[in-house]
């Protein structure tokens, strides 16, 4: 049986004009936020969405719940939301499209978090290159503003609540949330040190909940229907939808919106997806955007199910489930190849603050270069492990730099080699007798 989307935030994406607050009022808009503010203490959205189990998609998959529920609950001075749509992990493209047709949601979500949080304003932080959706965006605040929705005196309540969008400043590290929080206050987005953690001292040196442009978009519908809507949709630990981003080499790329667990790479791809351009071979997937390890074709039949992997669930499968971003291979890639276009992306990707990357991460790109160029020595393969396990060890805890961007490079780099060793050290005999490098 073909596999069903479940359409939450992607439902109405097909509805014309969904960017004018009339449309999106005309299909439900804006009733969730009247519901919060007029019969909900901020205490009781946080409980609701606590009890949804609703859990952030922006890679980490943590409590949105418990997160909010760390802000103060009377704070001394303002706090602040930031939403998270940076997006420049490779092969992860949902947020836009969340952005892109369906503003008012996100807009309805951040408003309805503001409250639950009391964040006096909410800042959205919008990757650079996504000007058309940042301009839209702006003219969505307007119109909630005009509308009563925003500003002072939301409803009528005494409420006050701003939004503000921020272009995004050009890099990868923007959207780790601390670098965010850098770049939001105009300077170079190099991480912060946890603790103190944003909701202790986040933007400003104020209280500060970042949260996923996905996360977000999920609260009006929480909030509509109650949680225990939305855990009658998922697993028990990771309830409700999930959009898939499939790229590559498929015959049907695009978003899907599915039930999590509700089925296996395998079936996205094939179905979904449309399955692998000129009925070719597929021979390796990325699964969850490029951070994640490369997975073979002999693992597509695990369900999508975060509990069962080991990275966010600690499930017994060795992979990490990340931000959806599913990138297709079929038997014509050459896998040094595809890893050097990665590490390409990671070396001009690190901030440079932690020797670790800085040094680490050209280190790594410039030996798969040779490799792939038939330059490759015979402890070439020892040498890449060495410096990675140095950052951190696949799928593990441990790590030697301040954010997680040096995992982000580790472990795709250590899963390249560990799903395609062989391939490496063809190309390494291929080249034996010509290094130079
Ligand atoms: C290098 C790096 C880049 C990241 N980029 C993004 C991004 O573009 N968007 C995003 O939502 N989270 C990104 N994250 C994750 C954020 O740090 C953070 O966990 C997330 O925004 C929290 O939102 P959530 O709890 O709703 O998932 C990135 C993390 C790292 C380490």
């Amino acid at each position: 049986m073909p596999i069903k989307e479940c359409k939450i935030l992607t439902a109405l994406q097909d509805v014309d004009g969904l960017a004018d607050i009339q449309v999106y009022k005309q299909h439900g808009g804006y009733e969730a936020l009247e519901k919060a503010l007029k019969t909900m203490s901020p205490d009781d959205v946080i409980t609701e969405v606590q009890e949804s189990a609703l859990a952030g998609r922006g890679g980490a998959w943590f409590s949105t719940g418990m997160k909010w529920s760390f802000m103060p609950k009377e704070p001394d001075g303002p706090s602040y939301l930031c939403v998270n749509c940076d997006e420049s992990e490779p092969g992860t493209f949902k947020d836009r499209q969340l952005v892109n047709r369906n503003p008012h949601q996100l807009l309805e979500g951040v408003i309805i978090a503001c409250y639950a949080i009391r964040a006096r304003a909410a800042y959205i932080y919008i990757r650079g290159e996504m000007w058309e959706e940042l301009e839209q965006m702006e003219q969505v605040i307007g119109q909630a503003k005009e509308a009563g929705y925003l500003g002072q005196n939301v409803l009528g309540t005494g409420v006050d609540i701003d939004v503000f969008t921020h272009p995004g400043a050009g890099a990868y590290i923007c959207g780790e949330e601390t670098g965010l929080m850098q770049s939001l206050e105009g300077k170079r987005a190099e991480p912060r040190v946890k603790p103190p953690f944003p909701a202790q001292k986040g933007i400003f040196d104020r209280p500060t909940t970042i949260n996923n442009v996905q996360t977000i978009s999920y609260v009006p519908h929480i909030v509509k229907n109650g949680a225990s809507w939305f855990k009658e949709m998922g697993s028990e630990r990771y309830p409700g939808s999930f959009i898939y981003c499939v790229s590559g080499h498929v015959k049907n790329p695009g978003i899907f919106e599915l039930e999590i667990g509700g089925c296996t790479l395998r079936e996205i791809i094939y179905e979904c997806a449309g399955g692998i351009r000129d009925d070719n071979e597929l021979k390796a997937v990325i699964p969850g955007g490029s951070s994640t390890p490369v997975l073979t074709a002999d693992q597509l039949d695990i369900e999508m199910n975060p509990e069962l992997w080991a990275i966010p669930g600690r499930g017994e499968f060795q992979g990490m489930f990340g931000t959806g971003g599913i990138i297709v291979m079929d038997d014509t890639t050459d896998m040094v190849d595809a890893c050097l276009n990665l590490m390409n992306f990671y070396a001009h990707e690190s901030c440079g603050q932690c020797t670790p990357c800085r040094e680490g991460i050209p280190w790594v790109r410039d030996i798969v270069w040779r490799i792939a160029h038939g330059q490759g020595r015979p402890d070439d393969l020892d040498t890449l492990e060495s410096v990675c396990n140095n950052v951190s060890p696949l799928l593990t805890p441990a790590m030697s730099t301040i954010c997680l961007f040096g995992p982000s490079w580790s472990w795709p780099m250590l899963g390249f080699i560990k799903a395609f060793r062989s391939e490496f050290e063809a190309h390494i005999q291929k080249g034996a007798g010509v290094t130079t490098a």
